[in-house]
């Protein structure tokens, strides 16, 4: 069984998420997603999530391409993840491009291109210009 996995945070879930999650579980059997916790998000990213780490872990559970949701808690646990899990490829889309090559000692690391103009910081601007005008 080949398994993939891949990172992000995954709020306000939209069809760039839903592609290159249906995209990477192409890729393999098994995908798994390391799903940023909101300390995470925050400690590391500077993001503070509109849905709560438990909310946004049950929509990728309903989603046929999604096979586990693990919590993604630090930028270190990726070679550990790798091996526990016994991982074939690592996927990110391509903002991250050669980001994580240092992986390429464990499995393939794969890059996908994003989709374009869609992003949770796109949608929270345009939600934020609405409210504006009212
Ligand atoms: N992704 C994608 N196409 C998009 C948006 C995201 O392929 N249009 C991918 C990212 O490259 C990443 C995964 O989806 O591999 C999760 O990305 P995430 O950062 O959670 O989503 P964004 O919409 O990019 O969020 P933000 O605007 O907060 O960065």
């Amino acid at each position: 069984m080949k398994k993939i996995i891949t990172y992000g945070t995954f709020d306000l879930l939209h069809y760039g998420h839903i592609q290159l999650l249906k995209r990477a579980k192409a890729m393999g059997d098994y995908l798994i997603v390391g799903l940023s916790t909101d300390e995470f998000n925050w400690n590391e990213k500077q993001k503070e999530c509109y849905f709560n780490y438990d909310k946004r872990k049950m929509l990728l559970e309903s989603l046929r391409y999604v096979d586990l949701v693990i919590p993604e808690e630090n930028w270190e646990q990726k070679v550990n993840d790798i091996k526990e899990f016994r991982v074939d490829t690592f996927v990110m889309g391509d903002d991250w491009e050669g980001k994580f090559d240092y992986l390429k000692e464990f499995c393939e690391v794969v890059y996908l291109s994003r989709t374009p103009e869609i992003s949770t910081t796109q949608i929270k601007e345009m939600k934020k210009n609405e409210n504006k005008d009212k």
